[in-house]
């Protein structure tokens, strides 16, 4: 199984047994959000419960809170993210490709630019489009235009190909087009990647139309100066993570629950970036799901708590994989910084397409706490009386704490566990004979069912013994599932590919004996048991596991 193939195979079985669908897929779907299906969500749930579990429920140093999505606007422009939050977007002039130009291809002087296109007809439509523009003719070489090449930093030129110098020269942005390789572009434009909307019994539209009605002659620039100050009059938006609450809310946590500095605050749910390119599935999504924790410690101890839990998140990462040796740290270069972080660890995934983030680890420095006070007027700061301040060397010192931010995708991570979990077998079947299974093995903490109850045949009383020891199962907060479609090994198939860790058979003898079959998805392995004791034996499993 190549890397590309597994993609495709992961996303295929995502939608076959319903772990991720498309989003509004009978409408032709939108490409850049997803539905969790029966699976996926218990699964996403799962790994949300582990991670406030391991952060807010062993730790007496950590609180939680649910903030929420739609803030003051204020809280955007203190933090920054209505001003910097921005990608720059370029259009390609020739394909009208739009793309990120941080993203793109940066061929260098003296490097040819062969503009390569999906076929010859296409070629054809491209080398008359910049004929018809740029007044060159690009030599077509099957899909291929040549002709082009990178003469330094700031040009480019078109060159007939026995000639040393070029008979016409072009601005060069540095970048080409990812698609094709095509350098004539347009400006780069800064784009917000926050969704924006309207708060109130507004009626932004109308004033618009009056604002053009009134001003029949203005137009360009101030029109939409005029119309950006409507907008902004009733303008929310969606937040783009889920950290900046934390802040926001630091007096009130820490003021109501007596923290003492170093303490954290944690928060996991729904954020939104109009994204400009979503790509691989889950990875990059418009709306996907965080699970973040601001740690506060007194200025001076960030490098400390860094480390801390740069080591720790990771161990969490791992504790629930099968391939621990897929994720590694790296750490981000000065320049690569967040405008608010002294120091950056990325947690990465080998991923299909190679290593790329996972989790940042950040240290924030106490850029946010001090921005919100200085944008609210309130006082986010924190009093140690056992401290001496270093400055006066009275006794009770005030200060801005710092902040290390754990910051992890949820849905990002759903999609590493699948694609960790995601194995091809071959297997003996029940006659012996050599055959292939695909088996999710997920952590039987993240696993969506936990048990599968299965008559072996549809009649003779066993039907109702699984009910039964289903009921046992909810009783004892178990997630079980009774099912009896199908032959008994299409049903361990399944619930294999489920990633459902053990299914308990009712057969013949359990009428007789009282005995059950246990089978354990990773080994095949079948144990004959008491049914009285399945319940007991698969919740020590999962405790154990
Ligand atoms: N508060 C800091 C912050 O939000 P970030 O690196 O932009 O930092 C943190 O986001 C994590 O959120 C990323 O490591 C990634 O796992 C996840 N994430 C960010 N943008 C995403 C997107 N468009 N789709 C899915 N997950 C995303």
């Amino acid at each position: 199984m190549t890397d590309n193939n597994k993609m495709e195979k992961v996303i295929s079985l995502s939608k076959q047994r319903g772990y991720v669908f498309q989003s509004s897929e009978i409408y032709g779907g939108l490409k850049s959000a997803y539905d969790y299906g029966p699976l996926g969500v218990e699964l996403k749930r799962n790994l949300m419960n582990e991670w406030w579990r391991s952060m807010v429920h062993e730790r007496e140093d950590i609180i939680g809170i649910d903030a929420s999505i739609i803030m003051h606007s204020k809280v955007w422009e203190a933090s920054g993210h209505l001003a910097g939050f921005s990608d720059p977007l370029v259009d390609c002039l020739i394909s009208k490709e739009r793309f990120r130009a941080d993203k793109a291809p940066r061929p260098r002087a003296g490097d040819k630019l062969s503009i390569t296109c999906i076929d010859k007809g296409q070629a054809k439509t491209y080398l008359n489009a910049i004929q018809k523009r740029f007044n060159i003719e690009l030599r077509r070489n099957g899909k291929i235009l040549e002709g082009l090449r990178v003469i330094d930093n700031k040009n480019f030129g078109f060159f007939n190909s026995a000639e040393e110098k070029p008979s016409a020269t072009f601005p060069y942005s540095g970048y080409v087009s990812p698609t094709f390789g095509i350098p004539f572009l347009s400006e780069e434009r800064q784009f917000n990647l926050m969704f924006r909307s309207q708060i109130g019994p507004v009626d932004v539209l109308g004033d618009i139309a009056a604002l053009i009605d009134d001003n029949k002659k203005i137009g360009g620039k101030v029109l939409r100066e005029g119309i950006e100050k409507i907008v902004k009059k009733s303008a929310v938006y969606l937040r783009p993570e889920t950290a900046q609450a934390m802040f926001v809310q630091f007096q009130n946590c820490q003021q109501s629950m007596s923290m003492k500095i170093p303490f954290g605050i944690a928060q996991m749910g729904k954020s939104f970036r109009n994204e400009v390119t979503v790509e691989h599935f889950i990875f990059r999504s418009c709306e996907f799901e965080q699970m973040e924790m601001e740690f506060f410690v007194e200025p001076g101890t960030q490098k400390k708590w860094l480390k801390y839990w740069r080591d720790a998140r990771m161990r969490w990462w791992k504790s629930l994989a099968n391939n621990p040796d897929k994720f590694r740290y790296r750490a981000h270069d000065k320049n690569e910084l967040a405008h608010y972080a002294d120091a950056c660890y990325d947690i990465e995934y080998e991923y299909p397409w190679g290593f790329d983030e996972l989790e940042g680890v950040a240290s924030r420095t106490d850029y946010d706490l001090k921005k919100h006070a200085e944008y609210s007027g309130s006082k986010l700061s924190y009093f140690d009386q056992q401290k001496q301040d270093p400055e006066t060397g009275k006794n009770g010192w005030r200060y801005t704490p710092f902040v290390i931010e754990p910051a992890a995708g949820a849905t990002r991570g759903l999609l590493v566990y699948l694609l960790d979990a995601y194995h091809e077998e071959i297997v003996p079947d029940a006659d012996g004979k050599e055959s292939s299974r695909v088996v999710m093995k997920l952590h039987p903490k993240l696993a969506p069912i936990k048990a599968a109850v299965l008559p072996l045949v549809k009649k003779e009383g066993l039907p109702k013994i699984a009910r039964d020891i289903v009921s046992d199962f909810f009783k004892a907060g178990v997630n079980a599932r009774y099912d009896e479609q199908h032959s008994i090994g299409k049903r361990y198939r399944r619930h294999d590919e489920a990633g459902t860790p053990y299914c308990v058979t009712i057969d013949g003898q359990t009428k007789e004996d009282g005995t059950v079959t246990i089978r354990n998805r990773d080994s095949m392995k079948q144990e004959r048991i008491p049914s009285g004791n399945v319940i007991e034996r698969v919740r020590e499993k999962l405790a154990l596991s």
